[in-house]
């Protein structure tokens, strides 16, 4: 049976990808640091769907974490055909606030692992001739507010890269951008800044994760889920860049 590892499946996001993966018949193999949590989704899901759910319990922040995750995408006797890079947080300040090591560490996740992770995944799918790369980015991509934004244009720029380096391997890249999502990541990067924001602001996980695997399946390269987040993308991509900065450079994110 096909298999997809997913990094970040103790909530959120992440979660929401095993549950919807797992339905569509696919074993998974959940990553992130939370093994209590990773387990009790792994026993869940594996009991709803009949899947075969597997723990792997990994901080991506580490060389340790990231390499442990890499080895798995290589093994050539448990094939894995779609990587969810999904794991990811936001940071509890700006970046005079915060400390070298928090910056480091987030960069290490949302950068160092998916590079890494992509690679081992790159080489093991084009070698079997089929797979996909997921990397979930966010429309922060197109923003100047700070250092999680950039990790984002990172993300974003990176999967347009290696979507056109993989032509012809089988094997695809595709970047989703949400917008804000009820998930848990505002709460865990202590960020208040959008509690006032209307429910019109927020997409569902659901929505997010069927926009991203139907683009998937598309081999797209770039998905923005929702119209209206789709034309707030195309809006700030043809503003003046000096506009943009001056609306958005003074957050922290
Ligand atoms: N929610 C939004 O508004 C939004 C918008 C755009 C993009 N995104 C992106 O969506 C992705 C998923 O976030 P979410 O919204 O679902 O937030 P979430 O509910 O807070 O989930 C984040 C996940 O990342 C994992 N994680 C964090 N640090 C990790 C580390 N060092 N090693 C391994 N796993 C780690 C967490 O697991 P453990 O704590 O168990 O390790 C958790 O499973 C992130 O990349 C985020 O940047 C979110």
């Amino acid at each position: 049976m096909a298999t997809a590892l997913i990094t970040g499946a103790s909530s959120g996001l992440g979660e929401e990808f095993a549950w919807t993966l797992a339905a569509a018949g696919r074993d998974v193999v959940l990553v992130a640091r939370s093994r209590d949590r990773l387990s009790e989704t792994a026993d869940l899901l594996a009991g709803a769907t009949g899947v075969n759910a597997e723990i792997l319990v990994a901080d991506l922040s580490t060389a340790e974490g990231t390499q442990a995750v890499a080895d798995r995408l290589a093994d050539p006797d448990r094939p894995v055909d779609l990587l969810v890079n999904n794991a990811g947080h936001g940071l509890r300040a700006g970046f005079l606030e915060t400390t070298v090591e928090e910056e480091v560490a987030a960069l290490d996740v949302m950068v160092r692992a998916v590079l890494i992770l992509s690679h081992a995944a790159a080489r093991a799918m084009t070698a079997r001739g089929h797979g996909a790369i997921l990397n979930v980015s966010s429309i922060a991509s197109w923003l100047g507010s700070g250092s999680y934004a950039a990790h984002k244009a990172w993300v974003t720029s990176f999967t347009e890269g290696l979507a056109g380096q993989l032509k012809g391997t089988g094997v695809s890249a595709t970047a989703v951008l949400p917008g804000l999502t009820h998930t848990e990541f505002h709460e865990r990067a202590d960020d208040d800044a959008y509690d006032e924001l209307p429910e019109m602001a927020w997409l569902e996980p659901e929505h997010v994760v069927r926009s991203a695997l139907a683009g998937v399946r598309r081999k797209q390269v770039l998905v923005t889920p929702s119209l209206r987040y789709g034309t707030m993308t195309g809006v700030v991509r043809v503003l003046p860049r000096t506009w943009v900065r001056a609306i958005t450079s003074r957050r922290r994110g």
